[in-house]
């Protein structure tokens, strides 16, 4: 299991490839997967706005088509004094593919807060209740 640290400077390192042309908020995440391997991602936005995907989702969906299923950690990196938490939408992808992992909230130069899923998305939707 890589360190914290490890895990957040991943975070911090994937924000600088952020595409954040509309908003100028810049956010990279980190994901550790079970064997120890980190995958990043950063927000990518575009013209249409709408079809902006988070740094959350994309490490998710890079991690997944790389064949990483089992995940431990993840962190979030904005240039922010408050801890930037994943959207609503976000918190649906990383809790039916993550399950129960902390969330590691950073800014440029601290780790601002950690939070458990459970605690971000109470009484969640997913495969169990279909
Ligand atoms: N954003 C993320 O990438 N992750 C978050 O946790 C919060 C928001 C992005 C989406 C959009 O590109 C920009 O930040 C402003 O909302």
């Amino acid at each position: 299991m890589a360190g914290s640290d490890a895990l957040v400077a991943a975070a911090r390192a994937a924000r600088a490839h952020a595409v954040a042309t509309f908003s100028g908020f810049k956010v990279g995440a980190a994901l550790e997967t079970a064997d120890g391997t980190i995958v990043t991602g950063c927000n990518v936005e575009n013209a249409s706005y709408g079809l902006t995907i988070c740094a959350e989702r994309v490490a998710i969906f890079k991690a997944l088509s790389e064949g990483h299923r089992q995940f431990t950690r993840l962190a979030v990196v904005a240039d922010t004094a408050s801890p930037t938490p994943p959207c609503g939408a976000c918190r649906q992808i990383i809790w039916e593919f993550c399950g129960d992992v902390p969330v590691v909230m950073a800014n440029l130069t601290a780790v601002t807060a950690t939070l458990q899923m459970k605690d971000l998305l109470p009484l969640p939707f997913d495969r169990r209740l279909l």
